[in-house]
């Protein structure tokens, strides 16, 4: 099956073709999914937005819709395929900003009508986790059930328990700030252009993590909540503390703030997720969204699941498919193949997990 996936939930707009081919594990006799990106294509308004410190809604969802026919038409192309060759089209539904949200929705709603293919509406967040199911991050085979995924990007950070391709549990989440926004928050504090995260990871290599101990806010409470507004607040009385001996910060001083923020959020969040790894006794780690590019996050879970002597593979998307992508919306839909006719479809920016 063919699906041509489509996502303008935030400032990108993206269009991907993803195939799927099913065979039959003999020993298990189970099927196996392989899941191929046809084509993948990405347009940012970021270069905009990194100007403005943040994204204003209004001019992101006016470049969508310059962008989306091209975009879409790109995608065919670079897949060798007309509309003829597509199975299904697939569409993020929300959460986002409404005004991009439908210029995604409204495309492909029209499509579906035209072209009379069926329409899967896709949670954006369960795409994010679902980047973990692409065969070219040749990882699929070895996913097993029960999984724990922790969804960190710009406006999300849960945790869930995966029973299944149908069955998610949310444990919980952000009381406040996400990781994501954490980093944007603090690397405009550090004068960082928008988005912050890789800047952030960057400057923290030639820092010391362990400079400043910013808080680390709900680490050890008795549950599954994050909370990040704390930590940026604390960074900015940093911040104001060394500009009234020095009025520009240096770059060493910048790198030390940077890394020891980053390692803050880092490890409230390792601890958090392999608190679940443990409690849910899962054999899987699934990581996602724009947070799950950071390197340093990935190598601490590595070693702490080493330093636990834990029977669990943690996953992690290519950093490509961590950001926003349409691959990983036509992914989620090839497990979870759930078609709408086009007219109940609707976008919802406040969608959250069924
Ligand atoms: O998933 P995503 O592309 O968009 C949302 O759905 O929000 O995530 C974007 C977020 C931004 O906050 C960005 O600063 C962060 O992901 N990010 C990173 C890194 N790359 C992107 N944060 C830390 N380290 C990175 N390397
Ligand atoms: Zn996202």
């Amino acid at each position: 099956m063919r699906i041509l996936g489509i996502e303008t939930s935030c400032d990108e707009t993206a269009a991907a073709v993803v195939e799927s081919t099913e065979s039959t594990n003999h020993n298990k006799d189970t099927k196996n999914k392989t899941i191929r990106i046809l084509s993948n294509v990405v347009a940012t308004s970021l270069e905009l937005h990194a100007k403005t410190g943040g994204i204003i809604p209004e001019s992101a969802a006016r470049e969508q819709i310059k962008y989306i026919i091209p975009i879409i038409q790109k995608s065919l192309q670079d897949a060798n395929v007309s509309e003829k060759n597509i199975d299904a089209l697939a569409v993020t539904i929300g959460p986002g900003l409404i005004g991009s949200l439908l210029v995604g929705v409204e495309t492909a709603k029209t499509l579906s009508f035209v072209w009379n293919k069926p329409l899967i509406p896709v949670n954006h967040l369960i795409g994010h986790i679902y980047a973990n199911f692409i065969s070219d991050a040749k990882q699929t085979h070895s996913i097993t059930f029960p999984a724990i995924a922790l969804l960190v990007s710009g406006n999300h950070t849960d945790l869930l328990l995966l029973k299944d391709h149908g069955t998610l549990q949310w444990l919980d989440g952000t009381r406040d700030d996400a990781a994501g926004e954490a980093f944007d928050k603090i690397g405009r504090l550090l004068s960082m252009p928008y988005p912050a995260g890789p800047v952030i990871e960057n400057a923290s290599k030639k820092g010391n993590p362990k400079k400043i101990l910013f808080p680390r806010p709900l680490m050890y409470s008795n549950d599954y909540s994050f909370s990040f507004s704390g930590l940026k607040t604390a960074v900015y009385r940093e911040v104001e503390k060394l500009k009234q001996k020095q009025k520009n910060l240096d770059q060493k001083t910048i790198c030390d703030i940077a890394a020891s923020a980053q390692q803050a959020i880092i490890d409230v969040l390792v601890v958090k997720t392999l608190r679940a790894v443990k409690e849910y006794k899962v054999q899987s780690l699934l990581l996602s969204g724009g947070v799950a590019a950071n390197q340093k996050l990935k190598e601490t879970i590595e070693l702490a699941i080493k330093t636990d002597k834990l029977q669990t593979t943690l996953f992690v998307p290519p950093k490509n498919l961590c950001t926003d992508n349409a691959a990983m919306i036509a992914c989620a839909a090839l497990y979870r193949y759930q078609p709408e006719t086009w007219q109940n479809v609707t976008a919802d920016p406040e969608l959250y997990f069924d």
